[in-house]
């Protein structure tokens, strides 16, 4: 007689019954198969807010050297990093969680506060993951909409305490907004978080943001208050596809981190590159004022073509397009340009733009004002 093999019939009966229903992240068809299906030499991603002026100097090299290193795993660069990160924001290396990118960083968080049924604030709009991984963890996500484009830190916090939410999620400078945080508003905020209640704040942009008016909560997070930091290599450091970020949390916190986290999860060309960008942290000054300078020509150029946008500390700019951005953004594409539609955050009429080199913002603000008026308004 043959054994009783089982066969699945529903396996959303057997997972976690907080992932019934949610979708995955799909990032659309590939710029290949864009470039393929319109013909086209080239695609500009203006979609996705990688730093489209490339790696900070340095880095590539790196990467080739330690490529021979390949069949090691990465136990010891893993502290070099630790290291690396403590000494060039001047904080104890036991404060710094290395991870593969702030999404990782997004699901350790959620994994090591999140029990089922738990209440999440999140703003609305924000980058999205934050509400899908918390949902996913089993929460309950309470969205409170910005107000003015900014995030509304008062009513953030109110809803945290009505809900006694777990987690408040913070994105500073905000995704797709590019509004940013003042310190006042700040320092107010941390001094109303309910007991309970951990403000996670993902600063992805906030090397593109001028020093003097970033709000250093690393001083928080140090102090003891219940905030955590994430941060990325992803964006001015121009790694995104390497998959390399560190979270700053108190020495207290970091462990349990580190327990969630798969131990080896940040690869050797990845630690080898980010290492390499902060041996020269000048580097990262210059980039911010190329960013910067490209973001202002970008704005001035959509001015000139009667489109707004909102003032960004960031590497990508929201624009006030009026009517129907996804079919602009459609249009966009038959010219060479990805960009994010509105209307995928609940902005009808804005398109988010990331801010590249100058040639590429020129050609791009003409084929914009060309396109624009030939969409419906
Ligand atoms: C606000 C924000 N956080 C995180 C990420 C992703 O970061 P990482 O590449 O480090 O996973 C992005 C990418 O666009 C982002 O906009």
């Amino acid at each position: 007689m043959g054994a009783h093999l089982l066969t699945v019939t529903d396996w959303s009966s057997l997972v976690r019954p907080s992932l019934v229903g949610l979708e995955p992240y799909r990032p659309g068809p590939s710029v290949s198969e864009l470039r393929k299906e319109h013909g086209l030499d080239e695609i500009a991603k203006l979609n996705w807010n990688e730093d489209l002026f490339g790696p900070l100097p340095g880095a590539l090299d790196a990467v080739k050297d330690e490529l021979v290193n390949a069949w090691m795993y990465p136990e010891q660069a893993y502290s070099d990093l630790r290291e690396a990160v403590a000494g060039w924001l001047e904080l104890p290396p036991d404060t710094i969680v290395p991870a593969h990118g702030i999404q990782a960083l997004i699901a350790a968080v959620a994994h090591a506060f999140i029990r089922e049924g738990d209440t999440v604030v999140v703003p609305q709009p924000t980058y999205g993951l934050y509400a899908q991984v918390s949902a996913g963890a089993g929460a309950r996500v309470v969205r409170i909409p910005n107000r003015d484009f900014r995030l509304d830190l008062p009513a953030l916090v109110d809803a945290a305490r009505t809900e006694s939410a777990r987690l408040i999620w913070i994105c500073d400078p905000n995704n797709p907004t590019g509004s940013l945080i003042e310190q006042d508003e700040w320092s107010e905020f941390v001094s109303a978080l309910p007991e309970g209640t951990v403000a996670v704040v993902d600063e992805a942009y906030r090397e593109y943001v001028d020093p003097e008016r970033r709000v250093a909560r690393e001083a928080d997070v140090q102090a003891g208050r219940p905030v955590v930091l994430l941060r990325t290599f992803s964006k001015i450091f121009g790694l995104a596809g390497l998959r390399l970020g560190y979270a700053v949390a108190h020495q207290e916190l970091a462990p349990f981190l580190d327990v969630v986290q798969e131990p080896f999860n940040v690869n050797r060309a990845a630690l080898a590159a980010g290492r390499a960008c902060l041996a020269y942290p000048e580097r990262i000054d210059e980039r911010r004022r190329e960013s910067g300078e490209a973001r202002a020509l970008l704005a001035r150029l959509l001015a000139e073509a009667g489109i707004g946008s909102l003032p960004s500390e960031a590497n990508f700019l929201l624009a006030h397009v009026g009517g129907d951005d996804a079919a602009l953004a459609g249009e966009l594409v038959v010219r060479g340009f990805l960009v994010r539609p509105g209307s995928e955050f609940g902005l009808d009429g804005w398109v988010r733009v990331t801010v590249g080199p100058p040639p590429l913002m020129e050609r791009f603000a003409r084929e914009l004002a060309a396109v624009r008026e030939a969409i419906p308004r």
